[in-house]
């Protein structure tokens, strides 16, 4: 969580203001212009996006109300429609439309593989063609409208071409990211009753092999056992192939053995060399499903969040070209996976719904060495870049000399999402990598928001470092208190949304329920973030982090009781607790107290088998960075364990505050001294 006090210390400056060679061509110059844009999309959304969608394609109209929602559980069910009735196709409007525009021969993608050096292109009227086969395929396959296809893939361009492709025929896709394990593969195919998988051979992440096709076959495994049959499985030949076309390399570029299932497996080149790379799009109504993508829940199960769209295509297509100030001319690298959000919204629909060209980077910042990105940057000439806090926060420590190295001189604007980028971030990215010379757009949002929620305007907005700033076009943001009433000028509280916007997110996929429970259920009337927040006097917004039991480390929420439950599962395990603790590059990584059954002698035996047990149900995202002893965990009378102690003990801050509800504080001295010695 962040500090109020040291908000409340940024708050009053410095304020940077925007960067001027962005003014000079942005599209909002202006906070006045900002403000009546602004007004206007709250004030007649149906106006505001009406304007938006003239630039895309339809057919026919919608019938009834634009735009409809209930947020409030009093009323009855949670909905919202936007555009219902009208027909359209997402893919069509991202690769047809800017080939018809006169864009055929712009590079849609660039694609920089691990190693530097190994790069492709893909140009819109290629991309179409690319799309359509694999299109084909899927029919070929079997796959039909509102069919579920699970895709887990490295950052190749076969996966933005999978996920198009599901968007052409109307098959939702749900990508799985390409470091969650067999299990986690299984739960989200189970869940979403996903009928196909596309996956490849393998990945290098740095000098790391990444057997992905291994790990599929562990998931068919587990879903045999399961009586759950896929129709197939397509396989792209990503690493073999390069042993195909260059011979063995150092480091080996193979998987050590791939497994094959002649009845499920089949080559991605295989499939596509015999189909036409003509495919006619599959008219979707505006609210007929786009994709469902899994994000960590309280209660420990992910949840399937279900998009739609009219609404994700215009919003996506919007805040990209404002967030970013999206020019024609602009080359843009978002260093996003394509299995998170913001990859969807930011690698894929969004840059490509403005006709600009995106760069699909499969590597890592430090590999080779923490200078790559800026190598990438310079390589490309990329003007609008987007990252993670925790990208920046592990570039500092290898200090500004990697930086230097390399001009950044087309830099216009940074971008950052996944969690609060600090004052000290935020001025290395702005100072060193900026050279003082670009727009930061700090973007607050989230897995169901679909897009940018909270954001500066790159050619408008006075920056404060630490500040997400203002809402974007369509986002009426409140700052509630417990009792969930609105609360005025400088406040903190609960950040919730109280009117929809074209991409809130339509429902958990298979339950209903729980969509109303979580988002609409604490607040009735608001979409409920799930994140605490400050406003300041200037109305500035600053997010002081998760409010439920999510854990944001790297910039992926993380579900505590899904990590518990994973500890637990270890035969020796007889509870568990998992709290935050800081972290200087990961932001706050995760910090596991375990009750071993009776008798069980704690060792770092069972510390390295945990981890690796997590590693195996979750994925190394989930591992806790310390597992410490716990003969006995603080509860309440009622039998609650006590994180917000257990969160004190870890940080060795003996500054309990109220503990009179605790059943038995005995336990707290030993939990104190059996704090890992690495602390
Ligand atoms: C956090 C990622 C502070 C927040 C797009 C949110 C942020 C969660 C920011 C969503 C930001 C995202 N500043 N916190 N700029 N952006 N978060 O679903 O806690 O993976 O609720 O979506 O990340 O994570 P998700």
């Amino acid at each position: 969580m962040v500090d109020i006090a040291d908000i409340e210390k940024s708050a009053l400056g410095p304020v940077y203001p925007p960067s001027p060679r962005v003014v000079a061509e942005a599209h909002v110059k202006s906070m006045e212009e900002y403000r009546k844009m602004y007004d206007r999309s709250i004030n007649d959304p149906v106006a505001f996006w009406g304007d938006i969608a003239k630039q895309f394609y339809w057919k026919g109209a919608p019938e009834g109300r634009v735009f409809d929602y209930n947020f409030s559980k009093s009323n009855g069910r949670i909905f919202i429609k936007f555009m219902e009735g009208i027909k359209t196709n997402v893919c069509y409007n991202v690769i047809d439309r800017n080939i018809e525009n006169g864009l055929g021969d712009n590079v849609a993608f660039y694609w920089e593989g691990n190693e530097p050096g190994d790069d492709s292109k893909v140009t819109y009227s290629e991309l179409k063609r690319r799309v359509c086969q694999f299109a084909n395929v899927l029919k070929a396959k079997g796959v039909k409208k509102g069919d579920h296809v699970a895709i887990y893939m490295p950052m190749i361009l076969e996966l933005p071409i999978a996920v198009l492709a599901c968007a052409r025929i109307g098959a939702p896709h749900s990508v799985v990211f390409g470091g969650f394990s067999a299990e986690s593969l299984v739960d989200r195919i189970l869940d979403s009753k996903c009928c196909l998988l596309v996956t490849a051979d393998g990945l290098y992440r740095g000098k790391k092999l990444i057997e992905l096709k291994s790990i599929a076959d562990q998931a068919f495994q587990i879903l045999k056992d399961r009586n759950y049959s896929l129709k197939c499985c397509i396989v792209v030949r990503h690493l073999l192939e390069d042993l195909d076309k260059k011979g063995p390399q150092e480091p080996p570029k193979r998987p050590s053995n791939i497994g094959w299932n002649e009845e499920l497996d089949c080559w991605w080149h295989e499939e596509v060399a015999n189909v036409s790379d003509e495919c006619e799009p599959e008219w979707l109504d505006a609210e007929d499903p786009l994709f469902l993508l899994y994000t960590s829940g309280s209660t420990g199960k992910p949840k399937g969040v279900v998009h739609t769209q009219a609404g994700y295509l215009l919003y996506a297509a919007t805040t990209f070209k404002y967030s970013f100030d999206y020019h024609h001319g602009d080359v843009y690298f978002c260093t996003a996976d394509v299995g998170w959000i913001t990859g969807h919204s930011y690698v894929v629909y969004g840059p490509l719904a403005n006709g600009a060209p995106s760069i699909v980077f499969e590597g890592l910042p430090v590999y080779p060495d923490a200078g790559r990105y800026w190598d990438i940057v310079d390589k490309y000439k990329v003007s609008k870049f987007y990252t993670a806090p925790t990208a920046i926060r592990s570039l500092m420590r290898f200090g500004p000399d990697y930086v230097k190295k390399y001009s950044r001189k087309t830099l216009k604007v940074l971008g950052s999402v996944g969690e609060p980028l600090n004052p000290e971030a935020w001025r290395f990215y702005y100072e060193v990598i900026g050279n003082g010379e670009c727009s930061i757009s700090d973007t607050f949002w989230q897995t169901e928001t679909g897009g940018h929620v909270l954001t500066p305007l790159p050619g408008c907005t006075p920056m404060k470092p630490g500040s997400v700033c203002f809402p974007f076009f369509g986002i009426k943001p409140v700052v509630l208190n417990e009792d969930g009433n609105e609360v005025q000028g400088q406040s903190e509280g609960y950040l919730a949304i109280s009117q929809a916007w074209p991409s809130t997110m339509r429902t958990v996929y298979g339950d209903h329920e729980r969509y109303e429970n979580t988002y609409f259920g604490k607040f009735d009337g608001y979409y409920c973030t799930g994140d605490g927040c400050f406003r300041d006097k200037d109305g500035y917004f600053w997010i002081t982090g998760r409010i439920d039991d999510c854990i944001n480390v790297s910039g992926h929420l993380t579900s505590t009781a899904q990590v518990e439950s994973a500890l637990i599962e270890h035969d020796l395990v007889a509870e568990a607790a998992v709290v935050s603790y800081p972290h200087e590059i990961k932001g706050q990584c995760l910090y596991a107290f375990l009750t071993l059954i009776k008798g069980a002698e704690f060792s770092d035996e069972v510390v390295v088998q945990l981890k690796q047990q997590v590693r195996q149900k979750i994925g190394s995202i989930a591992v806790p960075d310390y597992i410490q002893d716990a003969p006995g965990l603080p509860k309440t009378r009622s039998g609650k364990i006590m994180r917000r102690v257990l969160r004190k003990i870890a940080r060795n801050d003996h500054q309990l505050g109220d503990i009179s509800t605790m059943a038995d504080s005995s336990i707290i001295e030993t939990l104190f001294q059996l704090r890992p010695a690495s602390l």
